[in-house]
C-alpha cells in the first residue's frame, strides 16, 4: 500500500462517515420532528385571539383542519340525511310530510321548514327561511354565527350578562350589530377551540346554563364527569370546561346546538334539561315552566283545535345520550369528524356531515364488518323509525279530524281539554323523534320507545274526543 492509497482510503473512509452521519441526522431530525408534531401538531405562524371570529385568519395555522371545514359548504345527500331540493334551497319537510305541517298550524313552522344542510350554510339559511315573516328574536343567532365577541360587547366584558341580554333584540336588530362588528360568520374555529393552546372547549352559554342544571338534576347520565361532580360537595357549579373528559367534550361542543331549546322574546334562550335529557324529562321541565304572566308554557296555539302546543327543536344530544353509543363512550366527532391520515398525523375530517358517506373511516375503526353490511344495519333501524314515524304521523291527524268532527258537533274548549291534553303530549313525542335528524340512528330503541307512547297517546286523545260528551275529566 503506498501513500497515494492510503489518502484514497481515507477519503473514501471520510465520505463515507459523512454520508452516513447526515443519515444518521436526518433520522433523529425527522424522529423529533413526528414527535413534536404528534405533541404539537402544527407551528404557529400567526396569532389567533378570542375576536378572530373569521376562519381566514386561522387557516395560516392549521391549513388541514380549515381546507375540511370550507367542504361543509358541499351538497351531500343520503337516503335521509343532507338534504333534497335544489342547491338555492333545500326541501321543505312540510311539504314531504303533510302531517307536519297540519301539526304546526299556527307556528311558524307551517309555513317553511326545510331539510338542513352543512355548516357553512347556517347563517344565511336563518336569514332567508320564511319563518322570518314573523318576528323573531335576537337568541335565534346563538346557534347561527360565531357570536361571542358579540356577546362580551352588549355585556361590557361578561359573555353571559351579554347573552342574557340578547333575548330583548329583535333578530333584524342583533344581526345587524353581528354585521357592523364584522362577526358575521358560521360556527367557528374560536367557537370549538382556545385561541391559546387549540383545546376544544365549549362557549355557548345557553349549554354550558343547560349542562349545570343536568349535573345539578339526578337524571342518570352516561357521563362519567358529571357522575364524578355529583358526588362532590357541589358548592361551585359544573364546569364542562374544566371538569369534561376529552371524550365528553368531543360530544359537548356540538351539544351547544344541536338540541332542543326555547327561544323567543320574551324569555331567556333555555336548554330543558333540569329533569334530565329523556322526552318526559324535558315535558316535565316545559310543564314546571311558567310565564311572566303565570300562564303555563307553551310555544303555540293549534290552529285547528286551539290546543297549547311544545313544538320539538333537533334533540340530537338528547337523543343520543339514550343510546348503545353514548353509553358505550362513542362521541359525535367519532363519526361525524373521523380521523383522516396525512402523511404522519392524524387530522379530525372538518367537514361535518352524515357518517354513511364515510363509512371506512367514521364506523370501521370499532365494526368488523363490510361497508355494505354496516349500511344496511343502518338502513333497517332507519326504515323502522321511519314506518313507525308515518303511523304516528297517522295517529296524530286521526286525532285532529276527531277534535274538528267534535267541535263540529258544538263541542266547547272545556268539552276538548282532554283531548287537547292528549294532543299535546302525542305531537310532543312525535315531533322530538321527527325533528331529530338521525331517523332514529342515535338511540333506536328509545325512538321506537317514545313514537311507541305518541301513538297510544294519539288514541287516547281521539277517543276523548269521540266521547267529549261524557264529561268524566
Ligand atoms: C355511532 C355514530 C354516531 C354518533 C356517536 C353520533 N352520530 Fe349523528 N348520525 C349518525 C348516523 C349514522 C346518522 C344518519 C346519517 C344519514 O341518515 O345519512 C347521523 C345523523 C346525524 C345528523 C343528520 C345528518 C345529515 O346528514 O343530515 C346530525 C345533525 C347528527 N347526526 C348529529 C349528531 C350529534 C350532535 C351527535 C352527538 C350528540 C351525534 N350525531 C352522534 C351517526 C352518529
Ligand atoms: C340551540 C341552537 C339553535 C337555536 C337557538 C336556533 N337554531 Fe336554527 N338550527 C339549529 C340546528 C342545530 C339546526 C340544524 C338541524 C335541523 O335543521 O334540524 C338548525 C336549523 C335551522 C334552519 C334550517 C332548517 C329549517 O328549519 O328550515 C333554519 C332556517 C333555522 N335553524 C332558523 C332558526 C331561527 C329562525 C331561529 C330562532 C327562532 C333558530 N334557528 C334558533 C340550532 C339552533
Ligand atoms: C364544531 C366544533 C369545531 C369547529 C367549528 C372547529 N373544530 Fe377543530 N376540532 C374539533 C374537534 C371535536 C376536534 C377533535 C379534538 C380532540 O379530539 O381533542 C378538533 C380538532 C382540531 C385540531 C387538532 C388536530 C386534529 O385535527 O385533530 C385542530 C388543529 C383544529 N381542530 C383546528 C380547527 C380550525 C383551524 C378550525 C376552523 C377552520 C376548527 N378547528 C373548527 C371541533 C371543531
Ligand atoms: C354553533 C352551532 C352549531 C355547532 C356548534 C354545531 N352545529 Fe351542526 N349544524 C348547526 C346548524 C345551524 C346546522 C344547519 C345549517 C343549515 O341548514 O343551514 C347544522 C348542520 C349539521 C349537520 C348537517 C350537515 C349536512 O350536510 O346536511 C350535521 C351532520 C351536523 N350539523 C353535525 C354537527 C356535529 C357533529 C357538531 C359537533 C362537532 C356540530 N354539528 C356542531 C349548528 C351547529
Ligand atoms: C369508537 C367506536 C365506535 C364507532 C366509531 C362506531 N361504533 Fe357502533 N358501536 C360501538 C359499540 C361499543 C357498540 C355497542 C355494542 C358492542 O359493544 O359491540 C356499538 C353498537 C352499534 C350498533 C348496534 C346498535 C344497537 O342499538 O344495538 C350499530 C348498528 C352500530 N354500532 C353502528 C355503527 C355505525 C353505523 C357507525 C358509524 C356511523 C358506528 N357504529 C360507529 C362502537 C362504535
Amino acid at each position: 500500500m503506498n501513500m497515494t492509497e492510503n489518502k484514497i482510503g481515507f477519503l473514501i473512509v471520510v465520505i463515507i462517515v459523512a454520508i452516513a452521519s447526515v443519515g444518521v441526522t436526518y433520522l433523529l431530525v425527522n424522529i423529533f420532528e413526528k414527535k413534536t408534531e404528534s405533541k404539537n401538531p402544527y407551528i404557529r405562524l400567526t396569532e389567533v385571539t378570542e375576536s378572530d371570529t373569521d376562519p381566514e385568519k386561522w387557516k395560516t395555522n392549521w391549513p388541514r383542519e380549515y381546507d375540511s371545514y370550507r367542504k361543509t359548504a358541499i351538497a351531500t345527500r343520503t337516503r335521509f340525511g343532507g338534504h333534497g331540493g335544489s342547491e338555492s334551497l333545500p326541501e321543505e319537510k312540510i311539504e314531504r310530510d303533510p302531517w307536519l305541517k297540519r301539526m304546526f298550524l299556527g307556528y311558524a313552522f307551517s309555513i317553511d321548514y326545510r331539510d338542513r344542510r352543512g355548516h357553512a350554510y347556517m347563517l344565511s339559511d336563518q336569514e332567508q327561511t320564511q319563518r322570518q315573516t314573523k318576528p323573531q328574536s335576537g337568541s335565534c343567532l346563538h346557534c347561527h354565527a360565531s357570536i361571542m365577541p358579540l356577546y362580551r360587547e352588549l355585556g361590557n366584558g361578561d359573555a353571559i350578562r351579554g347573552f342574557e341580554e340578547s333575548y330583548k333584540y329583535s333578530y333584524n336588530e342583533l344581526n345587524q350589530k353581528l354585521k357592523d362588528s364584522g362577526h358575521a360568520h358560521p360556527v367557528s374555529c374560536v367557537d370549538c377551540h382556545s385561541p391559546n393552546n387549540m383545546e376544544i372547549r365549549v362557549t355557548r352559554p345557553g349549554f354550558i346554563q343547560g349542562i349545570q342544571a343536568l349535573a345539578e338534576s339526578d337524571a342518570p347520565m352516561p357521563l362519567p364527569s358529571i357522575e364524578q361532580w355529583r358526588k362532590g360537595s357541589r358548592k361551585e357549579p359544573y364546569e364542562p370546561n374544566k371538569e369534561a373528559s376529552r371524550s365528553e367534550m368531543r360530544s359537548f361542543v356540538c351539544g351547544q346546538c344541536h338540541v332542543e331549546y326555547y327561544c323567543a322574546s320574551n324569555m331567556k334562550l333555555t336548554f330543558p334539561w333540569g329533569n334530565g335529557l329523556k322526552v318526559e324529562g324535558v315535558e316535565k321541565f316545559w310543564n314546571e315552566t311558567t310565564f311572566d304572566n303565570g300562564a303555563q308554557f307553551f310555544d303555540y296555539t293549534h290552529k285547528e283545535t286551539g290546543a297549547k302546543i311544545l313544538k320539538a327543536q333537533h334533540p340530537e344530544f338528547e337523543l343520543w345520550s339514550q343510546g348503545i353509543h353514548a353509553r358505550s363512550g362513542v362521541a359525535c366527532a367519532d363519526c361525524h369528524m373521523p380521523y383522516m391520515r396525512d402523511g404522519a398525523s392524524k387530522v379530525s375530517d372538518h367537514w361535518v356531515r352524515s357518517p354513511l358517506l364515510n363509512i371506512n373511516r367514521a364506523c370501521q375503526t370499532c365494526h368488523r364488518f363490510s361497508e355494505k353490511e354496516i349500511k344496511r344495519r343502518v338502513d333497517v333501524i332507519q326504515q323502522r323509525n321511519f314506518d313507525l314515524l308515518q303511523r304516528a304521523g297517522s295517529a296524530i291527524m286521526a286525532l285532529l279530524d276527531a277534535i274538528d268532527e267534535a267541535k263540529s258537533k258544538g263541542a266547547t274548549a272545556d268539552d276538548l281539554k282532554k283531548a287537547q291534553y292528549f294532543q299535546r303530549k302525542a305531537q310532543w313525542r312525535l315531533d322530538f323523534i321527527a325533528a331529530e335528524n338521525s331517523m332514529g340512528f342515535h338511540a333506536p330503541q328509545e325512538a321506537s320507545r317514545v313514537l311507541g307512547e305518541a301513538i297510544d297517546y294519539a288514541w287516547q286523545g281521539t277517543l276523548a274526543a269521540f266521547n267529549w260528551k261524557e264529561k268524566t275529566q
